[in-house]
């Protein structure tokens, strides 16, 4: 069966990014002159997905009002013909059926999709991270879906991390099955120093089966007092196994000081508009570094 919807978790506060996020969520921090979020749409677009369920918090209003017709700025556009901004305005309202749900507490990334219950029913979906945007020809959501078609079992979006990073992620047990594809037995969220099982940790992508659902419910607050749905995964990967898929493309964490700049200085650098202006802005700058 083809996965055709896709969940979005952008409730997280945001804290590492404060005060950015007070009033405004970090997944509308923009990347030059699109917000992260839209460049995950668009991944789950291009991975085949037609639905997408988008999880708010408070002050996510504004994730709503990006993805819906503009009225009085499309008017105002064609009134001065402005017909290329135009047309990517209500473009972006065209992209996907997206629908919301309020998490209206932050307990965490597992209480935040066990609200995708209803949207989701029978079905396999895909969950891309809100604030994780990853760059690259292949969309990781398509990659996958290829994995999910090929072994049968749920997956997730694995890379190697640094020691130092490790502590602060996710860490996946494995057993390579071939080429960048592992099967995953067990993990742990924000393992304690030793107790990591890899470097391969979970980065911003998974594809679950509905079964998780009945596993968030009976997953007690693990790391940080929150529902985590590494805990929930974990017990998918003991009982059957998933598929780890070490995928290409470039990660930006948009919930980091780090990944922001990173995020916005390479994709400023290949830039249609800004491109060769800012190349040369930053050589000149970087021999006064
Ligand atoms: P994070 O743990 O990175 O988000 O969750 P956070 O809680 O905002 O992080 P801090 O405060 O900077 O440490 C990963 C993804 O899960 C969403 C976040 O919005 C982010 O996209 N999330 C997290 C929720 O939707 N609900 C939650 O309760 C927690």
């Amino acid at each position: 069966m083809k996965i055709k919807k896709a969940v979005i978790p952008a409730a997280g506060l945001g804290t590492r990014v404060l005060p950015a996020t007070k009033a405004m969520p970090k997944e509308m921090l923009p990347i030059v002159d699109k917000p992260a979020i839209q460049y995950i749409v668009e991944e789950a677009v291009a991975a085949g997905i037609e639905d997408i369920l988008i999880i708010t918090g408070r002050n996510k209003e504004i994730i709503e009002d990006h993805f819906d017709r503009a009225p009085e700025l499309e008017a105002n556009l064609a009134k001065n013909h402005k017909d290329k901004m135009l047309g990517q305005c209500i473009d972006i309202a065209n992209l996907a059926n997206i629908s919301y749900i309020r998490q209206r507490e932050t307990k965490g990334l597992g209480h935040a999709i066990s609200k995708a219950r209803s949207f989701t029913g029978d079905d396999p979906f895909i969950v891309l991270y809100g604030d994780d945007v990853i760059m690259g020809q292949d969309p990781v959501a398509a990659q996958l879906i290829r994995a999910y078609e090929k072994y049968g079992k749920p997956c997730v979006g694995i890379k190697e991390v640094s020691p130092e990073a490790i502590v602060k992620y996710s860490s996946m047990k494995v057993e390579h099955l071939e080429n960048n594809t592992y099967n995953i037995t067990d993990m742990i969220e924000k393992p304690a120093r030793g107790q990591e099982f890899s470097l391969f940790s979970i980065l911003g992508r998974c594809l679950l089966t509905p079964d998780i659902y009945t596993i968030l419910d009976r997953t007690e607050p693990g790391a940080g007092g929150e529902i985590q749905l590494t805990d929930a995964m974990a017990t998918l990967a003991r009982r059957s196994g998933m598929t780890g898929v070490d995928f290409t493309g470039k990660r930006y964490d948009m919930g980091s000081k780090m990944g922001v700049m990173q995020a916005q200085i390479e994709t400023a650098l290949n830039h249609p508009d800004i491109g060769v202006e800012f190349r040369r802005y930053l050589k000149e700058l970087s021999k006064t570094l």
